[in-house]
């Protein structure tokens, strides 16, 4: 069983990534740390206390960084995730699930020290309570089992940024806090769009889901109709990529992905700031390169698409069976 903390801006597919976790078998989800992104840090933390109620996990919610480490807050983008960033579902007045004391960023630390080499961090938002857990902290580092992260792009099998050609949103929107963290020796994979958006659920499998899947899939149905009509009149895509849901697919199954590994490092200042560049770890480049001296972490540059979005379908039906 793995021990998850789940780092994320819910957020439509924060919310069904979630469920995904809730659903696998062989999780045992710790702790729910939340951040700005898909909208301000009041909302998405409201909405992971929602999803707890209305799920039922035991798992503390932690509130974390309401901006970015250096950079201004930007606008929530409503108008991928909504106005409530639960895809305009109808929300409860009343929120029984209470925040955790602690910070995102120092629940993150006594929970990795409590669990030393136990810890598997998903993170979906932006990297800004990493950085903050390291810069407090260092240490955590060699004690972390794991970081698995959606974000960035690379620009493998054709694919570029969704906020500008070469930038990322969780990475963009804290570009320094990502670079930062990339920074540190602890195992990172990176789920990028090079992958989450070859992924792609179809209106007859979302259907399929809210038939077969019992609440978490009727409720997977109402919070992604909004989402849905983002991806379809906006992109090109014929359906909807859950960007998150594949990194907690890399959590569950590795095997569904091909990695490639190298030191990254994240563009922060200029037209292509958010950009995520990894140089190869099989060549050498000459000396004083921003890259020398940067620990190596994997991305995730193919993936296999059908079986990742079998597994999903199963899992949540499974669970829904009991
Ligand atoms: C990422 O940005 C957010 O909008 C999504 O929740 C996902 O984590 C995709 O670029
Ligand atoms: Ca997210």
């Amino acid at each position: 069983t793995k021990k998850v903390i789940y780092d994320t801006d819910p957020g439509v597919d924060d919310a069904m990534a979630l469920l995904f976790l809730l659903a696998a078998p062989d999780v045992e989800l710790v702790g729910v740390t939340t951040v700005l992104g898909n909208h301000r840090i009041d909302v998405t933390t409201r909405n992971a206390l929602f999803l707890r109620d209305t799920f039922g996990f035991e798992a503390p919610v932690a509130r974390g960084a309401g901006r970015p480490l250096v950079l201004e807050e930007k606008d929530p983008p409503v108008w991928v995730h909504g106005e409530n960033g639960l895809g305009d579902i109808l929300l409860p007045e009343t929120i029984r699930s209470e925040e955790h004391p602690l910070p995102a960023h120092r629940f993150i630390i006594e929970t990795v020290r409590k669990h030393p080499h136990e810890i598997s961090i998903v993170a979906v938002g932006r990297m800004t309570n990493l950085a903050l857990a390291l810069r407090e902290d260092p240490e955590i580092a060699s004690l972390v089992k794991e970081i698995v992260i959606m974000g960035g792009a690379f620009g493998y099998r054709g694919h570029s940024g969704n906020v500008t050609p070469v930038a990322e949103a969780n990475i963009i929107g804290d570009p320094h806090a990502a670079d930062e963290m990339f920074a540190a020796s602890w195992p990172i994979v990176v789920v990028g769009l090079d992958v989450t958006q070859e992924a792609i659920m179809s209106t007859p499998y979302l259907e399929a889901l809210r038939d077969r899947g019992g609440h978490m899939g009727r409720f997977i149905w109402d919070v992604s109709r909004y989402y849905e009509r983002f991806y379809r009149s906006s992109t090109k895509f014929d359906g909807i990529p859950v960007h998150d849901s594949s990194a907690v697919a890399y959590l569950l199954d590795p095997t569904l992905f091909t990695t490639r590994g190298g030191p990254i490092r994240v563009v922060t200042e200029g037209i292509a700031i958010g950009q995520t560049i990894q140089a190869p770890n099989t060549r050498r480049f000459p000396p004083n390169n921003a890259w020398e001296g940067r620990p190596d972490h994997k991305i995730c540059i193919d993936g296999d698409a059908d079986r990742f979005l079998e597994l999903y379908f199963d899992t949540i039906v499974a669970a829904a069976a009991g």
